[in-house]
């Protein structure tokens, strides 16, 4: 399957998370194309507040940034983020991105292909803080309408990967293969109801207070309204 992984840090052999996601890769693009992202290198800035990206996100003073992120998650049947847990949270490089995609929330313009998605989140800490970090990305993956998403957590109790002892690398192995399993069986499914839940009440809010002309419009122009669903 095609995968769209972005590292919320810029760490690599070094890093726990990082050897994680290399092992789902392996696991899940079968000889597909995997599109890589660092951060904070692949996208350095904080959202300005402009507002722009609401009626036209081709206008964020970051677009050059954001288009080619934009480009390859929409390209792919799998999106990555993978982040370890600082201060009980993603790092703040994970948060800065996902601020900039505020526009693709099912409250605004959800892009209709994401419904035929999935995505999976994957965090290490030492020990905790893990359940608040998978929250900070998983609500952006389901307001974004992303069709199932999977988290994969764990606490390493280590600063880096050499440092992971064998008995958590073995759990770590098998744990991959069975949440890499459920991805691969899920494929192509319809979203899952939470998901469908958000946009069922989504359409109804567009549809009732209409309080953006330009994002009533393009549910009208999705046929939204009309009853035709993007899954
Ligand atoms: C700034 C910073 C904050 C951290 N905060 C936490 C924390 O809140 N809870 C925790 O269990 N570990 C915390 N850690 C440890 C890392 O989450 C842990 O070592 C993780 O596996 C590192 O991932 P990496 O090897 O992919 O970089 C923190 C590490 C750093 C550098």
């Amino acid at each position: 399957m095609k995968i769209t992984v972005i590292y919320g840090t810029s760490r690599t052999e070094r890093s726990s998370t990082y050897n994680i996601a290399r092992q789902f890769i392996a696991e899940l693009a079968g000889g597909d194309p995997v599109t890589e992202f660092h951060l904070p290198k692949d996208m350095p800035n904080f959202c300005t507040g402009c507002f722009n990206c609401f009626s036209d996100n081709t206008t964020c003073p970051h677009y050059t940034y954001i288009k080619p992120i934009a480009d390859a998650m929409l390209n792919a049947d799998l999106l990555i983020i993978a982040a370890p847990v600082y201060v009980f949270h993603v790092p703040g490089q994970v948060k800065a991105l996902l601020d900039h995609f505020g526009y693709q929330w099912m409250a605004h313009k959800p892009r209709a292909a994401f419904f035929k998605k999935q995505a999976l989140v994957i965090t290490t800490a030492a020990g905790a803080g893990m359940r608040h970090a998978v929250k900070d990305v998983q609500d952006s993956f389901d307001w974004w309408g992303v069709g199932r998403t999977y988290s994969f957590k764990k606490a390493v109790q280590a600063s880096e990967w050499r440092q992971v002892s064998n008995k958590t690398r073995e759990e770590i192995a098998l744990e991959v293969k069975a949440t890499s399993q459920k991805i691969l069986k899920q494929r192509g499914s319809a979203p899952r109801l939470k998901v469908r839940l958000i946009f069922y009440l989504m359409r109804f809010v567009q549809n009732k207070y209409r309080y953006s002309a330009s994002d009533a419009a393009y549910w009208k122009e999705n046929g939204w309204f009309d009853g035709k669903k993007p899954w």
